[in-house]
């Protein structure tokens, strides 16, 4: 393997022996992430900040970002953004473009959970699910845009769920807003690929962790023993693989799960 110039952008690239490139490095790659402060946002800015990534860390919860942050040291910088309102979105974007210049992955992650019955959901949770996980994604993405598109390379990376390839009858807003996002992927990356930007989407069965109230180490560990649940750090490791990709390979659709998941 042959290294690249190393200066933290897609196309940066290692090449192997006969000059086709088989990964792009993260190190010095600026990576936003929404849903940073717990589960698969937390345990994927550990993972790209091991593999040198340069990380803006967004959120509401200011003091666990806070603590992310310190911990990954001087390369990670939070920012407290929710992601239903514009105006934040924009100070993220800001924010970003003032600490680091540019973006090289946008990881529109932030999501909420509601199971059904429908007929039982309050309609507010169902607003405020479509704001956050779809109209949330979208305004995030479209907000980063300008500064890709500029720069004519890079990642879009969202969060999506397997119960965006199949309608799920228990969580039926939940499912749909998964499925919305599924087919914004498939438009956006041929409407974003002229421009030199992959976009994708990881979408992870049951991944134990604050989403279903797992956050104890021996809780965690059981689902795993047996199979019906994955970690948010198993997770990071498919984002970063996707993220990796030389630049001709786009994985446009990652379905990570459990290995006993009846789905
Ligand atoms: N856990 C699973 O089984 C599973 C499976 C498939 C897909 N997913 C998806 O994975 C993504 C991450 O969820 P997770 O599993 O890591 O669960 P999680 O630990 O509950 O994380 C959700 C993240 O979203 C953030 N968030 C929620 N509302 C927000 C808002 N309005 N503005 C900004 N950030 C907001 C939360 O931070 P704050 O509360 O601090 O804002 C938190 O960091 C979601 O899109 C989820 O749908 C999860």
């Amino acid at each position: 393997m042959v290294n690249g110039s190393q200066n933290g952008s897609l196309n940066d690239v290692v090449r192997d022996q006969d000059g086709f490139a088989r990964s792009t490095p993260l190190r010095g790659r600026v990576v936003v992430i929404t849903g940073a402060s717990s589960g698969i946002g937390r345990a994927t800015a550990r993972e790209l900040a091991r593999q040198g990534a340069r990380l803006v860390l967004a959120a509401r919860s200011t003091s666990a970002l806070h603590d992310l942050a310190a911990e990954l040291g001087d390369d990670a910088q939070a920012v407290v953004c929710d992601v239903t309102d514009p105006l934040q979105i924009d100070a993220l974007v800001r924010e970003t473009l003032e600490r680091f210049g540019r973006v090289d992955a946008l990881l529109p992650n932030a999501g909420v959970y509601l199971p059904g019955p429908f007929r039982e959901n309050d309609p507010s949770d169902v607003a405020r699910l479509i704001d956050t996980n779809l109209t949330g994604a979208l305004r995030t993405v479209r907000a980063f845009l300008p500064a890709m598109i500029e720069r004519g390379a890079g990642d879009v990376l969202i969060t999506g769920s397997v119960s965006g390839h199949q309608p799920i009858p228990w969580e039926p807003v939940y499912s749909a807003s998964k499925h919305a996002i599924r087919a914004f992927v498939h438009g956006l990356r041929r409407e974003l690929a002229p421009f030199g930007i992959r976009v994708g989407a990881v979408a992870p069965g049951v991944v134990l962790n604050e989403l279903w109230n797992a956050q104890d180490d021996a809780s965690i560990a059981a689902g795993v023993r047996d199979r019906t649940g994955i970690r948010s750090e198993d997770v990071a490791d498919v984002i970063a693989f996707m993220l990796t990709r030389p630049p001709h390979v786009t994985i446009r659709d990652l379905v990570v799960l459990p290995h006993a998941q009846e789905i």
